[in-house]
């Protein structure tokens, strides 16, 4: 029996709040809907303080997905905590992420609190959610760069308050696998069963996916991720890139997600069109290219067997078809295996010269559109020559 690990969703609040990528609260109804076809456990749905906006984001998606956990953010104080109450009253599964800094350098610099102030705000906050809901999450902002027996300490002391998720983020994509490995193996450790474990990755160092895997290996039970891996700066851990390492490896990754892979694609599609950028044509899983194959010698080998240069199917992330792009570097195969497609038999000499044609053309310009394919032929051999005429 695989392991189960949780995906907390964090596209609306975390992938929301940075630059480009701000959603109506309209916006967000529709991206969450996708979210929950999706089947992501939690799906934190904005931070209620913030703006108008996110509150009534967090009000809409708990009213209307009343069988999801939806979980509203708020820092380690009273106001916060009050609005995410607020704006979860009519939730059915609401969820409190509260959250403060515990790093030496966001004490001194930022909060100017000792670390004992830090810890009694954190306890009273967890205590304040769970007069509202069993559903606490503890999150210690810039836990990689944190004491890390001030990170027990503070641990322990929002579990006994009631917190039963600890999340441990690296807020700032500073930490290697190994160490962060080795830090959540430590606070597994540490709060046994009477916590789950949570990792939140930043991808500052592009290691967010890396990390989030290392944590799970070291036990940790809940990843926080979102979609094209959109967040802070350089984001955060990719939702699609963990599943997939999860699905197609899982020899090496025994562990199980509920998310109905099938649907990646067009939630990142979805996500793309609703923010001002999509992923960039070469990004794992949902690129454009991330199932295209241009070289000659590629595509021959994957149209004699798939399996040759794909390690997953298409269809399992809901990408419609794997694409043969037809450009300088591509072979006779494709191009006779696109003009058969396009309705053409081709003899021998007709795709010895259509092939010159074609790689002159290629040359001079990036991909061959199917249209330029077909005038070729034509210009060949008549049109008379279609098959299927
Ligand atoms: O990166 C971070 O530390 C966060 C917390 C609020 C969880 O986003
Ligand atoms: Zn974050």
């Amino acid at each position: 029996m695989a392991d189960r690990v949780y995906i907390f969703d964090t596209t609306l609040r975390d992938g929301e709040q940075s630059p480009g990528c701000s959603m109506t609260v309209p916006e967000k109804l529709r991206m969450a809907r996708k979210l929950v076809d999706l089947g992501v456990d939690i799906l934190e749905a904005g931070f209620p303080i913030a703006s108008e906006g996110d509150f009534e984001a967090v009000d809409a998606v708990s009213r209307e997905f009343s069988w999801v956990q939806v979980a509203a953010l708020a820092r380690a104080n009273t106001p916060d905590l009050e609005a995410a109450i607020a704006a979860l009253k009519h939730a059915r599964r609401p969820r409190i992420h509260t959250f403060i800094a515990t790093s030496e350098i966001h004490l001194k610099y930022k909060l100017k609190k000792s670390q004992q102030q830090v810890l009694d705000e954190a306890v009273a906050a967890v205590e304040m959610a769970r007069n509202f809901t069993e559903d606490v999450e503890f999150s210690a902002e810039d836990a990689t760069r944190t004491d890390p027996e001030y990170l027990e300490q503070i641990s322990r002391a929002v579990v006994a308050a009631g917190a039963r998720t600890v999340n441990l983020p690296d807020t700032v994509g500073y930490s290697v696998p190994e160490e962060y490995g080795d830090l959540i193996a430590r606070m597994v450790r540490v709060l046994g069963d009477s916590a789950i474990v949570s990792v939140h990755c930043h991808d500052d160092l592009g290691l967010a996916v890396a990390n989030s895997i290392a944590a799970v290996k070291a036990g940790a039970r809940q990843i926080e991720c979102t979609i094209n891996g959109i967040g802070e700066r350089a984001g955060n851990a990719s939702l699609e890139e963990i599943v997939m390492l999860f699905k197609t490896r899982h020899d090496k990754l025994p562990y199980e997600t509920k998310i109905v892979t099938e649907q990646l694609y067009s939630a990142s599609q979805l996500l793309a069109q609703t923010i001002t950028f999509g992923p960039q044509p070469n990004k794992a899983i949902v690129g454009d290219n991330a199932f295209a194959h241009e070289a000659g010698i590629h595509q021959d080998g994957y149209l004699k067997e798939r399996t040759t240069y794909e390690i997953m199917e298409p269809h399992t992330v809901g990408v419609p078809e794997t694409k043969l792009v037809l450009g300088k570097h591509s072979g006779r195969h494709a191009l006779n295996k696109r003009a058969a497609d396009l309705g053409f038999s081709l003899s021998h000499d007709e795709l010895d010269a259509l092939y010159q044609r074609f790689t002159a053309l290629a040359d001079r310009k990036k991909g061959i559109r199917n249209e330029e394919i077909v005038a070729m032929i034509h210009e060949l051999t008549g049109a008379a020559t279609a098959a299927a005429n």
